[in-house]
């Protein structure tokens, strides 16, 4: 079985020795970015990747990138705008890209990405202030996968989603 309780893992930021030419998650878009263009925003500090690797195998099971971006607070739900100060745009971070390898789906990787990629968000945003976590999804099975994790569609943004920062602190409390 691979999942998580079955595989010896790691998860740690993008390095060379971690060979990307064999991860598949089935979409083109996701798998072209990671084998072209992660490296580029990762050596421009554009976004930092971080991969879940199987060590036994020596193989990369998912990956996710985070970055620092900004919205406007127009963009959010009025019930929660109106609980802001009136700034042009807030800070949040970006979750812009988050796969798992097709022969690892299924077995609770995605989670363990998503947890892991909320979970240093938090940590960070106890340094660098950040209203909430967002993602721009793929498609709309991707939509009801963030869903599922309590992330919310901007209004008018259905495939662009957020959950605040102070819903994440809860689950790390
Ligand atoms: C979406 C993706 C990351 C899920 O990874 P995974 O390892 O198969 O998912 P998990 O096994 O961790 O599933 C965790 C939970 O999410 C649910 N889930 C998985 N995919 C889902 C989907 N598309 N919609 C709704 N729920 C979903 C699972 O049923 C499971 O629920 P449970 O905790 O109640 O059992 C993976 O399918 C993938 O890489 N897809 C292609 C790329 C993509 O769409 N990325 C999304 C960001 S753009």
């Amino acid at each position: 079985m691979l999942n998580p309780l079955a595989v010896n893992f790691c998860i740690e930021p993008l390095e060379k020795r971690h060979n990307r030419a064999v991860f598949k998650c089935g979409n083109e878009k996701l798998d072209r970015y990671f084998q072209a263009t992660v490296t580029q925003d990762q050596s421009r500090n554009i976004a930092i990747p971080y991969v879940t690797f199987d060590l036994e195998r020596q193989k990369i099971i998912g990956y996710y990138t985070l970055s620092m971006t900004s919205i406007s607070i127009g963009e959010l739900p009025n019930s929660i705008a109106k609980k802001l100060p009136k700034y042009p745009l807030i800070g949040v971070t970006l979750i812009g890209r988050l796969a798992v390898d097709i022969n690892y789906k299924g077995y609770g990787w995605g989670k363990l990405l998503l947890m892991d990629a909320l979970y240093k968000s938090f940590e960070a945003s106890k340094q660098v202030g950040s209203f909430a976590v967002i993602v721009d999804a793929i498609d709309e099975r991707a939509v009801s996968f963030y869903q599922r994790f309590e992330f919310q569609p901007f209004p008018d943004q259905p495939y662009k989603l957020f959950r605040t920062m102070k819903n994440i602190a809860q689950t790390f409390a």
